[in-house]
This record gives C-alpha cells, sequence and structure tokens, in this order.
C-alpha cells in the first residue's frame, strides 16, 4: 500500500454541471461565482499571475491561462473560433483543473464552457456595479449569442437592470434570446442597428464574435455617463470598439499585461492610462468620477476569474453531491518505481520483451560486435 493515498480527483463533465446548475438555480450559481470573483479580486496582490498563453490561427485561438495562490492551482483550457457556429459548433469551449499548490496533486478537472458563460457575466456585472451609474437601468445587449443571456441576468440581479435593448446580425440569435428570456422580469425591445440600440441606454454590453478589428461602437453613439461593457474583443486582431470611444473615457481593465496584449486597447500607445480594476474594489484606484464620465470595462476574461469560479463549483459540487471521484494520475506502491506499476497484471517477461521491429534492428550491431 502506498504510504499516503493521493488525495481524491473529483470530475465534474458537462451533464454534471448542467445538472449541478439546474438544482443550486443559475441565478444563485451567477451570484455565488460573483461573490467570490469579488473576493479574489480583493486579495489580488496574493496571485501568481502571468497573461494567458494563445495560440492563434485564421480561424480562432486556443488558450491556457494558469494562476496560483499559496494553497491552489488552476488553470482553463479555452478556445475562441467565431466561424464555428456556422458548421454547428460553440464559439468558445473549455475545460478545467484546480491542483493543490503544496503537492501538485490535481484535485478538480471539470466542464467550464457553462461555467465560463456564468463567471464573464458575473465579471461584468460585478465591474458595473462599482463603475456603472447609480440607478442604471437600460442595457443595449450588441451581439446575442450564447454568453448573452447570462449577461442579461447577471445584469438584472446584481446590478438592477430591467430593460434590454437587444441587436445581433442575425436575427435569429435575437429570436433565441427572447425565447429563453420571456418571463423572467426584462423587457426587451428588438432593434434593427447598433445605434437604436445604444440610444438612451445607461449600461452597453457587447458581446460579439468576429475576428476583426470591429467598430462596434463609434463616437458618435456614445452619450455623457454611458458605462461600456465590452466582452467580445479579447484577442489580437479581435476589438469591437472604435478608437475614438476610448479616447474619451474611463478604461479598466483585469490585467494589464495580458489586456494590453488582447483588449481593446491593443489599439492605444503603450502608455494610454487604465486602471486596474482590483484597485478599485480595494479603494486604492478612484471608480467613476462623475455622472457624466464614460467608462470602459475593457473585458477580456483574466484566469483569476476561472480560478473563482472553479472553487464555487467544486463546492457547490460536493454540496450537491454531483461529480464522480476519478484516477487521474496512477500512484505506485513505490513513488520511484513507476515502471512497477506496468508490472501488475502482466506475465514474467512479457512486459520488457523488445517490439518486434526494434528486436530486428538490434540484433545485427550485437552480432557484428561479438564477432569483431
Ligand atoms: N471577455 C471574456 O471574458 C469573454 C468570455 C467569453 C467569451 N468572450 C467573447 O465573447 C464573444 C461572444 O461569445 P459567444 O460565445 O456569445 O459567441 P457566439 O458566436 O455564440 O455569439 C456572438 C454573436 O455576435 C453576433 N455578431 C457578430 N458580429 C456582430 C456585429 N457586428 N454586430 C452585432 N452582432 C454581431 C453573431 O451573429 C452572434 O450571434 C466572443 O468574441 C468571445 O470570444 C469573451
Amino acid at each position: 500500500m502506498p504510504k499516503q493515498p493521493l488525495p481524491p480527483t473529483v470530475y465534474l463533465s458537462a451533464p454534471d454541471m448542467v445538472r449541478l446548475v439546474q438544482r443550486k438555480g443559475l441565478p444563485e450559481c451567477i451570484a455565488g461565482v460573483a461573490a467570490r470573483i469579488e473576493a479574489d479580486f480583493r486579495r489580488w496582490p496574493e496571485f501568481d499571475k502571468s497573461p494567458r498563453l494563445a495560440c492563434h490561427s485564421d480561424d480562432g485561438v486556443i488558450e491556457l491561462m494558469p494562476i496560483a495562490d499559496a494553497r491552489q492551482f488552476a488553470f482553463k483550457y479555452v478556445n475562441g473560433h467565431p466561424r464555428n457556429t456556422r458548421d454547428g459548433l460553440p464559439t468558445v469551449m473549455a475545460f478545467g483543473v484546480l491542483a493543490d499548490v503544496a503537492t501538485g496533486a490535481p484535485r478538480l478537472l471539470s466542464e467550464l464552457t457553462l461555467t465560463t458563460a456564468i463567471r464573464t457575466a458575473a465579471m461584468s456585472a460585478v465591474a458595473a456595479r462599482q463603475l456603472a451609474r447609480r440607478g442604471s437601468r437600460r442595457m443595449a445587449l450588441i451581439g446575442n449569442g450564447a454568453q448573452s443571456e447570462f449577461q442579461a441576468l447577471a445584469f438584472r440581479d446584481l446590478v438592477g437592470v430591467r430593460e434590454l435593448r437587444l441587436f445581433d446580425t442575425d436575427p435569429s440569435a435575437t429570436r433565441k434570446l427572447l425565447a429563453n428570456l420571456a418571463g423572467q422580469g426584462l423587457a426587451a425591445t428588438v432593434c434593427t442597428s447598433v445605434a437604436e440600440a445604444v440610444r438612451g441606454a445607461d449600461i452597453v454590453t457587447t458581446v460579439t464574435a468576429d475576428k476583426t478589428n470591429a467598430t462596434i461602437l463609434t463616437p458618435d453613439l456614445i452619450e455623457p455617463g454611458m458605462h461600456l461593457n465590452a466582452v467580445g474583443g479579447d484577442c489580437p486582431g479581435k476589438t469591437e470598439l472604435h478608437r475614438g470611444v476610448l479616447e474619451r473615457a474611463a478604461v479598466f481593465v483585469e490585467y494589464e499585461p495580458q489586456t494590453r496584449i488582447e483588449g481593446d486597447i491593443q489599439q492605444m500607445p503603450a502608455d494610454f492610462e487604465v486602471t486596474e480594476f482590483w484597485q478599485v474594489l480595494s479603494g486604492q484606484r478612484p471608480g467613476r468620477a462623475s455622472a457624466d464620465q464614460v467608462t470602459v470595462f475593457d473585458s477580456v476574461g483574466f484566469a483569476l476569474e476561472d480560478y473563482s469560479a472553479l472553487c464555487f463549483m467544486r463546492d457547490a459540487a460536493a454540496e450537491l453531491g454531483i461529480g464522480d471521484v476519478i484516477e487521474l494520475v496512477l500512484q505506485t506502491d513505490d513513488p520511484k518505481d513507476l515502471f512497477g506499476a506496468l508490472r501488475q497484471g502482466q506475465a514474467p517477461g512479457r512486459l520488457d520483451a523488445p517490439a518486434a521491429g526494434a528486436h530486428a534492428l538490434e540484433l545485427a550491431p550485437a552480432a557484428s560486435t561479438a564477432v569483431a
């Protein structure tokens, strides 16, 4: 028997996650993840942070997002392929891991596609709660795809939004959103242009997917006091805001080194002033300066949000008895005898006999050595 058994690794599959969110309730999950995000952002200096690692192609990006504090390490695998939906595949797909820092043992392997939508919406709402004008009720929602309902519900519950102004270049996406949010206490108006959706809004959320330097919002559309929640511009060459919008706004970011590469501010000079959001939360830097100021949350999605979401989902799964314990890593009786694990259940001599091709190749030099 091993001296110390490995601590268990819990596996939360995609169907597990659907069951978890159904049983706990989506609003409770959004609020719970938001509370974790806020608490973790308040202890920002405790985390070992780095910009995510991205592999770009013409079609999209695949990224790894690591982070750790003294106790736990987390990473997320996530892609972004805007053209996927044409083939019936999601734009964003993700899974993630939590591990013990002290030993490196993995403790959770979890789906993160649904969870990414929850944590992104929770993060947006946490930021808007600090940055939007008090009493914000009307939100324009540009881009009505997979993330959009989660954004709408997070802003309803955490910010007090009651009215949505919807626009998507694909009308069927808006029809889907309307059907999904029917009876959810949100009055929704379908608009025929970005300009119509944005007019008179307190908050504008852009959550479009297009691998291009788009200008969804231009300076002429921006009204004093608006808060812009720019979610869809999240990798190099993929932006949503005209640079003139950024020039006239106070811009807040998650983790500056990553957002300089991926966010809408990639269009701006390296010394363009931004504030990391954790500084606002912890009272070190001001948030909104006046009711007339335009604020931008240039969201790209940072690893800490996934850390917070993974911790929330792990605890919720334990509470509800959801998930399976899996043997993700091998444990041997003698930790230095990894090879020995391969002998278990094998007939003597069978394991280390050379493969057929290798045998033939090895015999020739051995024979010639013997002759010499
Ligand atoms: N910041 C973050 O943390 C974060 C997290 C998740 C996803 N995202 C990004 O959010 C975006 C949306 O993700 P999704 O999963 O909802 O994608 P999706 O493909 O399901 O939906 C995107 C929608 O945008 C619409 N659209 C594209 N161009 C538009 C335009 N010019 N005007 C109006 N609508 C337009 C599309 O028709 C589609 O309905 C993606 O770019 C994704 O990379 C960011």
